[in-house]
């Protein structure tokens, strides 16, 4: 999601949209029923509930800022906070709708007729990333117990955009190919990458994100223990220390769209819209001196795919398609259900991080939690499970 549109010089520094008018990024015509949809679902006029002190102006002079806790440090929102939240990004502002805005959202949804669904499923990768947007808000809806009167209609215009499942796993829709990330991993090359299996929270169940997501590992060549090593010494760990994650250590998430397709089947399609990377860069205390993400040794990183670039960029796409996110960037996230405006640094940190935290020795790689059952995976298997994540949502999106 792009910044509340009062920081105009930053929004048009991130997106190049022209400030104070929201992006319409499915169609040149910001009539066009699906970006209605899209303006409904991703904007919202609001006050967060707690702005973070990692904001620009929101630490003041404090000549370091970078001490135990920095991540946590925030303040309640206020009325002079209330902004337009959104933008053509991963997070939903938007919580529920009142009367007038449900009236809207369920005027797009039926303009969404035969000519514009044909039209939309001629361009795949929108249609899916269109179905997505769908389904997330339904999840939404279903989360906050808001406006169930919508989530036929929703359903109903998900299934309608579908496409056969040849198109959803025939490779057309192909944005991301791990060999593109080499060139950001420091040294590790992508034939060392481990793809692993975990046992996931909600974060990462397909029910609640429509996402499948993949993790890769890999321990530097020189380094000890080595991939498996750890990945062993992890899976051990139950009731013990967790073991040592060397410097250098690297992982990849990648996050993928599962779709329906138009037998109603869901589908892991290879329309990825979301890559991270997590890197130990050192073991130096926390402080400003630490120029990393967390200022306590841990490197992320984030590129997502706009919607703008899917619908403008019809030929082959791949990460170098993809808005790098700078860790500084505002955006507005949503904590188990606390809508909290800060930056991507300190809310990557509060989760992926070495300090303050029992597991201290993972670094905040949290794939490695003796719960989370790290083993070696093959590449189908988080895909299918995905996939039977997501028909239970429908499922029970079908039974209302
Ligand atoms: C609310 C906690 C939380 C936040 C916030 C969070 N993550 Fe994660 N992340 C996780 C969990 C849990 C996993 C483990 C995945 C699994 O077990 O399926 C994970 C996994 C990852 C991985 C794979 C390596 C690992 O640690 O297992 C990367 C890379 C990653 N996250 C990047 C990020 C980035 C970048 C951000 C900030 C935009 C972020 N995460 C924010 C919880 C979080």
């Amino acid at each position: 999601m792009l910044p509340p549109l009062r920081t105009c010089t930053l929004l048009a520094a991130l997106s190049a949209l022209p400030a104070q008018s929201p992006t319409t990024p499915y169609d040149a015509d910001p009539a066009h029923p699906a970006n209605r949809i899209f303006h409904a679902i991703h904007y919202a006029e609001l006050v967060p509930v707690f702005i973070g002190a990692a904001l620009p102006g929101e630490h003041g002079d404090e000549p370091d800022f970078y001490v135990p806790k920095w991540y946590f440090q925030q303040r309640g929102g206020n009325e002079a906070d209330q902004a337009l939240f959104g933008g053509d990004g991963r997070q939903i502002p938007r919580e529920r709708f009142n009367p007038s805005e449900a009236n809207a959202l369920a005027d797009a949804l039926r303009a969404l007729d035969d000519g514009v669904v044909d039209e939309l499923r001629a361009q795949p990768r929108l249609a899916v990333y269109l179905q997505h947007d769908l389904l997330r808000i339904a999840r939404r809806l279903c989360d906050t117990k808001a406006n169930p009167e919508l989530l036929p209609a929703l359903l109903a215009a998900a299934e309608r955009v579908a496409l056969p499942a040849a198109t959803l796993v025939g490779g057309e829709l192909t944005t991301f190919r791990l060999e593109q990330i080499g060139p950001h991993l420091h040294g590790i090359e992508v034939s060392e990458l481990v793809e692993i299996d975990r046992r996931s929270t909600r974060l990462f169940d397909a029910g609640f994100t429509q996402l499948w997501s993949k993790v890769y590992l890999a321990v530097p060549a020189d380094a000890a223990p080595s991939t498996d090593g750890l990945l062993a010494a992890a899976l051990d760990a139950a009731g013990a220390t967790p073991p040592n994650v060397p410097v250098g250590t690297t992982a990849v998430l990648v996050q993928g769209i599962v779709a329906l397709d138009d037998a109603g089947e869901a589908r892991a399609t290879d329309l990825v819209i979301d890559v991270r990377t997590q890197r130990l860069s050192n073991l130096d205390d926390l402080g400003r001196d630490n120029a990393t993400t967390t200022r306590d040794g841990v490197d992320l990183q984030q590129w997502f795919l706009p919607r703008l670039t899917v619908a403008t960029a019809p030929g082959p796409l791949g990460l170098a398609d993809f808005r790098s996110v700078p860790m500084a960037t505002p955006e507005l996230f949503r904590d188990y259900g606390t809508l909290k405006y800060t930056t991507y640094a300190a809310q990557c940190s509060l989760c992926h991080r070495r300090t303050g935290t029992p597991d201290g020795a993972l670094a905040g790689f949290l794939a490695l939690r003796a719960n989370a059952k790290p083993q070696r995976t093959d590449p189908g298997t988080r895909l299918r499970r995905a996939e039977q994540e997501l028909a239970a949502f429908i499922a029970e999106l079908r039974s209302r």
